[in-house]
């Protein structure tokens, strides 16, 4: 059964500017009258915050990577995720499964298999309704991801080979499902790129009726 909610997810590698373009998504859907709950992978609940800490920081094994990844993951869609749209809430999250196919199955080269395998046993049945995939080619990624503040995360640190698989994985993504996905230019100017996701932010509110009346709404029927 299709839950009532819309879920949507924001994905790229990171120095696409995901960060900078998330704030106005949520306050754009929040000013159409959407009750939006708008969270993070890794993270979103207070386990999955705690194996956050450790994903962005402590040396691991791949496989101990991927299923930190997934544990975080069952814990958010469990707690956060499914019961925020079972009660016709929107949810936007901050990455999502996609990312555990373009980090761990591109970037680090464990292929999709392995995650294929651990999204399958954990149930997680029910894909993003809309994936906003940020795309830069690689040398903006990195120039932007070098113009940051904050010490950079296990992830950040890595190499260009790195991300150039990261960033083919996703686009393998949206070869396999393009009709989830919508890909942004982000290469473009801020406003620019606003633009367009005031566009797509707008045909899912047209899609998605929001409720008025306290009432859940069907879905899409
Ligand atoms: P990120 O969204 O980049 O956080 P921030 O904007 O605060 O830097 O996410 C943290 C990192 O986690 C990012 O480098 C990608 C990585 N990641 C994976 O490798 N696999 C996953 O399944 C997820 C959800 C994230």
């Amino acid at each position: 059964m299709t839950t009532p909610g819309c879920f949507i997810t924001l994905e790229g590698v990171d120095g696409a500017g995901k960060s900078t373009h998330i704030a106005w998504m949520s306050d754009y859907l929040r000013q159409a009258g959407v009750d939006l709950v708008c969270t993070r992978e890794p993270g979103g609940t207070p386990l999955g915050e705690q194996l956050r800490a450790l994903l962005l920081q402590q040396e691991m094994d791949l496989r101990t990577e991927t299923l930190l990844m997934f544990a975080a993951r069952n814990e958010h869609w469990r707690n956060t995720i499914e019961p925020a749209l079972q009660r016709g809430q929107w949810v936007l999250c901050d990455r999502y499964v996609d990312a555990s196919y373009a980090y761990q199955g591109g970037g680090r080269a464990l292929g999709a298999t392995a995650i294929q395998a651990l999204e399958q046993w954990l149930g997680l049945v029910r894909a993003p309704d809309r994936t906003f995939l940020f795309d830069v080619p690689l040398a903006v990624a990195r120039q932007r991801l070098s113009r940051g503040r904050d010490a950079p995360d296990r992830f950040e640190q890595e190499g260009a080979a790195f991300f150039e698989r990261t960033r083919d994985a996703y686009l393998a993504r949206v070869r396999g499902t393009p009709g989830r996905f919508c890909v942004v230019d982000a290469q473009r100017g801020i406003d620019d790129v606003r633009q367009t996701l005031e566009v797509a932010l707008d045909a899912l509110l047209h899609a998605y009726p929001r409720p008025t009346d306290g009432s859940i709404p069907q879905g899409r029927g």
